[in-house]
């Protein structure tokens, strides 16, 4: 059975590593008596939203709990990317509709994703939810707030053309102060067929340069040694200086983001492989702060499901601009997103999804089985006709390879050298720190008296198929072994 499978579960639940996952905030000093609590789900975008509404929440006399029943208002900042999602966040207002019936004053407010998807009907369909904001619409909430206290229900799901928030500065939630996400970009403009995300984010827009870098700045001298750019689709930023009438592009702000300071790395996530430029990848190389590590979802191996899922991209052009990376840049790692049984997908259309895999020599992947989104184009035009125990199927294929890849993977680290930024103490043990190589693996080692937030070399002699054990090695042992 489906669920008895902790691997598959795990992913459904959007919990996986950092990019899906779940986060319980906050830490802030208590100075007022309102209090809000908010979960959030999905995917890093969201999180980083979060900090955003916690931003013009502060402003507004909030602090932030992580107490539930000492909140005044509880949001939760949802996804609609697959059904499992959704599923999970309506879970948890049954949770909330408990909390409120202790406490009738606390307010409810839905944020995010399935807010901009559901609208009303998530006021109709949920009778104790007095809040319904899109992802667009967060400076409206103190107004908002404000109408539900008087008794009213607060919506506002307009998307907006311009919206970036590029002059709040986010309240870092459940920060390790090292690394921090910075979103350069809202929207996408891809209508990928299966996606939801162009009806929930609204058009592409691209952040002022100027706010972005000084965002990045601001982290650095706080003690962030590492910030990842944000966007659906990073690679098509382009943002118009009003005073020269020059246009930065992703590659452009790559280099201006890496000349802020040699001790500031930086990643970013998501590329399009449609959209990812040479340009980019001889930045990436240029640079050392750069982190040598791309997200770049393939979601099919196969030609025809790709036209399908309107990826704008063939299996040989994927697989070319793969060879590209690795050409550019042979330290590369590289990892991806697929989707199983999309609408139509035969066993040899899923049998070139588990070649390419092998092509690409992906560290790591995020793996789903297709789940049909209301008004997406695949809803319109396609029938979402493979049975659910072939998609759970191809997926767990698809997931035995990608284990066995990121095994092979570790393995072959055993022996090798890395700088990495230490990021936090182990889960496992108090004395051991972890932190992450360039290339976006987890390094566990002996902490001696290495510090948090700092840049340590370490050689890798242990190895497990999620994690790097290591022990630390001087500066120059490190450049010794440097080819
Ligand atoms: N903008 C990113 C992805 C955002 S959504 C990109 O273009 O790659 C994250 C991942 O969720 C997608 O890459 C895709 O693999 C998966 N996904 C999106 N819609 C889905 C659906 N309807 N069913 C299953 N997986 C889906
Ligand atoms: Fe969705 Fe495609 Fe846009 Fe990614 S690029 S958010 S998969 S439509
Ligand atoms: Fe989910 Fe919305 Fe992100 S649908 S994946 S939270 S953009």
């Amino acid at each position: 059975m489906y669920n008895d499978n902790p691997t598959i579960k795990n992913i459904d639940e959007d919990k996986q590593g950092d990019v899906f996952f779940k986060e319980q905030v906050a830490n802030k000093t208590e100075e007022n008596n309102k209090k809000f609590y908010i979960e959030s789900y999905g995917c890093q975008m969201n999180f980083s939203d979060s900090e955003i509404v916690a931003s013009i929440l502060s402003d507004v006399g909030y602090t932030p709990t992580k107490d539930i029943d000492a909140s005044d208002l509880i949001l939760i900042n949802t996804c609609s990317i697959r059904e499992k999602a959704e599923d999970t966040v309506r879970k948890r207002l049954r949770v909330f509709d408990k909390v409120k019936e202790q406490k009738p004053g606390v307010l409810v407010g839905v944020l995010g994703c399935m807010a901009e998807r559901l609208k009303k009907k998530l006021l109709d369909q949920e009778k104790l939810v007095d809040l319904v904001v899109g992802p667009d619409a967060y400076r409206d909430l103190p107004n908002l707030i404000a109408s539900a206290e008087d008794g009213d229900k607060g919506i506002n799901v307009l998307l907006s053309r311009e919206e970036t928030y590029s002059n709040i500065n986010p309240v870092r939630l459940g920060s390790n102060g090292v690394t921090a996400f910075v979103t350069i970009m809202r929207g996408c403009d891809n209508m990928c067929s299966f996606c939801v995300v162009p009806f929930t984010r609204g058009r592409e827009r691209s952040r002022d340069l100027f706010s972005i870098l000084s965002e990045c700045t601001d982290l650095f001298n706080r003690g962030f040694r590492e910030v990842t750019l944000l966007g659906q689709n990073v690679d098509s930023y382009k943002w118009k200086n009003p005073d020269t009438d020059t246009t930065i592009d992703f590659a452009d702000l790559l280099e201006h983001t890496s000349q802020i300071h040699p001790d500031l790395r930086i990643r970013f996530s998501t590329s399009h492989p449609k959209d990812i430029t040479d340009k980019v990848l001889y930045n990436m190389a240029k640079y050392e702060n750069v982190c040598k590590y791309i997200h770049l979802p393939v979601q099919s191996g196969n030609s025809n499901i790709l036209k399908k899922m309107n990826r704008t991209y063939d299996r040989e052009w994927y697989i070319n601009k793969i060879n590209r990376i690795y050409e550019i840049m042979p330290n590369c790692s590289i990892s991806s997103d697929m989707i199983s049984g999309f609408c139509g997908e035969t066993e040899e259309e899923h049998q070139d999804t588990l070649s390419i895999m092998e092509i690409a020599q992906y560290s790591m992947s995020y793996m789903f089985f297709y789940s049909e989104r209301p008004n997406t184009l695949a809803h319109k035009k396609y029938e979402d006709d493979i049975p659910l125990e072939v998609k759970k199927r191809r997926l767990t294929e698809i997931i035995r390879l990608q284990n066995q890849m990121s095994f092979e993977h570790n393995r072959k680290e055993v022996g090798q050298y890395h700088k990495i930024l230490i990021e936090k103490v182990s889960k496992k043990s108090d004395e051991e720190l972890a932190g992450r190589t360039s290339q976006n693996k987890m390094v566990v080692f002996p902490r001696e008296d290495a510090q948090i937030g700092t840049y340590a070399y370490v050689k890798i002699n242990d190895f497990t198929s999620a994690t790097l054990k290591g022990t630390l090695v001087e500066e120059t042992e490190y450049l010794q072994h440097q080819s």
